[in-house]
């Protein structure tokens, strides 16, 4: 989620906003915002697009608008309730228009806050969920006639989600009120003067001083005033802990990681609870998809479900076949989008067309919504992108919210986008009672536990680079899997592919004695997800055996628990266990981890690999 600078001092606030916004680009986003406070009020600018476009904007009324002041906050925005405009765009102001406020994150109960605040006169200009938040602290605020700082805290404490917020009242243009949950938030610290950003880069050449704000936590910041830091729980006083930073700009925009590749494969465990943020709520097993159950009975009556996309988003369709049609029993076919839309495909109005695209801006997966919705086909989408031209126009869908996806290899969106499509699967299915209510439990429950299974592999995975270390000079692989497994070796080839330029193949296990076993030799490694659990794993250790038998060299990402596969292999990877359709979700990671390592060590530009770009907006 996006980027968020402020500023309370005594220098010039615009150019530090402006320049800490341009220095937040690289994080993702689709419009930007700021606003100055002054003795007696506060001007306030945003717009869709570019920091750039938002300069040009404040350039041309800059005439009739003061820009001189010393307090102000920005926003980059990448929005997730509300598609990208003007309106939608950072800062928003409550009713009152005294209260001006920026917000990173996902407010996750906005929905009934605005139902109560809509019932009590509150009106919204903005379909956000930020929005929502501003006026409910307004309600609290003039309601109990609490302090501005009073009325966060207790606001906060009625909201459900992640955010890291700034707020600032008309009425006490010298003062900042900051809190943080799940979103970023840092606190520079100057001479007589406060910084605040979602990381330190806008600040960093004024001040290394700085408060890493934790979740939980607010803070008052006031002109020529001592930092008060809060716990938003129960307000009890924190004593602040300074730390000085020692790292360079560079390092910082990718955290602590060498390529965004790798903080993407990373942030997977947050990005799998964002993706179900909202949406499974464990604690009474329900499953809300509000696209999904506005339409469900659609989804009932369907004949068969066509997903259609393109690369990793068409892998993760394949992983969606399988749950589907286990779950619901619709037939269900995948598509190659380029493919679907020149083969006259033959569809029925009770069909129903799922897109999947990372981006919502693929040309071949668009032509081929169009194409359905042409034919008068329900056209439900998978996005990570809110307001992409594929989200803007299926008639119903869901954001995967996995946040900016930078590199070009797809890791964390394909994540989310299998995450996404069990939800549905598991919704339709309990909607056509196709699914037993015990099983159904477990795997909501299992599905929760699954964040923290990657942390695991993700914390323990020197085996990967061990094996990454004598394997990496080699340029053919072979990547192996059956059933809901195989499309994770189609996945994992082509992260190989993509970021080393070797040539990779995934297939069927068994396919490897219709034809591709002439190729096995010594020289050849063959990746094989043979998990224990699975219901093909003694084929799949026959598999193993055959290719053996012709001096292959295994290399298989195995749970703990296995012994047999473990004396066949050459190498093993070991990932903790799942129940078999969630385990795409654990054996992707090491497979991402493994192309990264290698095409690390063959120093590639892995963010950016050649003849490649992050969205395919040509057919
Ligand atoms: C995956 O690593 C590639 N970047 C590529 O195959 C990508 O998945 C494909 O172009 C589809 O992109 P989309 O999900 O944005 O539609
Ligand atoms: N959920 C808020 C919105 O959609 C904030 C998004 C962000 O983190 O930029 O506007």
């Amino acid at each position: 989620m996006c980027g968020i600078i402020g500023y309370l001092g005594y220098r010039e606030v615009y150019p530090i906003l402006i320049n800490g916004l341009k220095k937040l680009e690289y994080r993702g986003y689709d419009s930007s915002g700021i606003s100055i406070f002054y003795k007696n009020g506060y001007s306030l600018f945003k717009t869709k697009g570019k920091v750039n476009d938002l300069e040009k904007k404040i350039d041309f009324l800059k005439k009739k608008n003061k820009l001189n002041g010393t307090v102000g906050i920005g926003h980059t925005r990448w929005a997730t309730h509300g598609e990208p405009n003007d309106v939608n765009a950072h800062p928003h102001v409550s009713n009152s228009n005294n209260i001006v406020m920026i917000h990173n994150g996902i407010i996750e109960n906005y929905h009934s806050i605005k139902i109560f605040l809509l019932k009590n006169g509150f009106t919204f200009n903005s379909k956000t969920d930020t929005e929502v938040l501003v006026n409910l602290i307004e309600y609290i605020k003039y309601e109990n006639n609490l302090s501005l700082e009073e009325a966060v805290r207790i606001s906060l404490n009625e909201t459900i989600g992640a955010y890291s917020i700034a707020i600032l009242e008309k009425s006490n243009p010298e003062t900042i009120i900051i809190a943080k949950l799940g979103s970023p938030l840092i606190i520079g610290i100057g001479k007589e003067e406060f910084f605040i950003a979602s990381d330190p880069i806008p600040f960093i050449n004024y001040t290394k001083n700085v408060i890493y704000m934790k979740d939980g936590e607010m803070a008052i910041l006031k002109k020529n005033k001592e930092l008060d830091l809060r716990k938003i729980i129960n307000n009890h006083k924190l004593h602040p802990i300074i730390k000085k930073l020692k790292i360079n700009l560079e390092e910082i925009e990718k955290g602590e990681y060498k390529h965004f590749m790798l903080k993407e494969i990373y942030e997977q465990p947050k990005t799998i609870l964002d993706t179900l943020r909202g949406r499974l709520l464990i604690s009474n097993e329900i499953i809300y998809i509000n696209g999904i159950k506005s339409n469900k009975e659609k989804f009932i009556n369907a004949t068969s479900i066509i997903i259609v996309a393109c690369g990793t988003s068409w892998h993760a369709g394949l992983i969606g076949e399988y749950l589907l049609e286990k779950y619901t029993r619709i037939p269900v076919e995948v598509e190659y989008a380029s493919e679907f839309i020149y083969r006259n495909p033959i569809l029925s109005k009770k069909d129903i067309v799922i897109v999947i695209s990372q981006s919502g801006e693929t040309a071949d997966t668009l032509s081929a919504l169009k194409l359905a919705k042409k034919r008068g086909v329900f056209v439900f989408g998978i996005c990570n992108v809110v307001g992409s031209s594929i989200a803007r126009n299926v008639n119903a869908g869901v954001y995967i919210h996995a946040g900016p996806e930078i590199g070009v290899a797809s890791t964390k969106a394909f994540t989310s986008q299998i995450t996404i499509l069990t939800l549905i699967a598991l919704k339709i299915a309990k909607y056509k009672s196709t699914i037993d209510n015990f099983f159904y439990k477990k795997i909501c429950k299992e599905l929760s536990l699954i964040p923290e299974k990657i942390s695991h592999i993700i914390n323990n995975h020197n085996s990967i680079k061990n094996i990454s270390n004598k394997l990496y000079y080699i340029n053919n692989f072979i990547y192996l899997g059956r059933g809901i497994n195989f499309p994770v070796a189609l996945e994992g080839a082509l992260k190989l592919k993509e970021i080393s330029y070797i040539h990779a193949e995934g297939l069927p296990a068994a396919e490897m004695k219709h034809g591709p076993m002439a190729l096995i030799d010594e020289n050849i490694p063959v990746i094989v997800i043979a998990l224990i659990k699975s219901n093909c794993y003694k084929k799949i250790l026959n598999n193993i055996q055959e290719i053996k038998a012709r001096k292959g060299k295994i290399i298989a990402l195995i749970n703990e628990e296995d012994v047999q596969v473990q004396m066949l292999a050459d190498y093993v990877i070991k990932i903790p266990n799942t129940v078999e359709e969630l385990s795409p979700l654990i054996t992707a990671i090491p497979l991402q981890l493994l192309a990264y390592q290698i095409a690390s060590l063959r120093g590639k530009n892995i963010d950016q690999p050649r003849n490649l770009a992050k969205s395919v907006t040509v057919e």
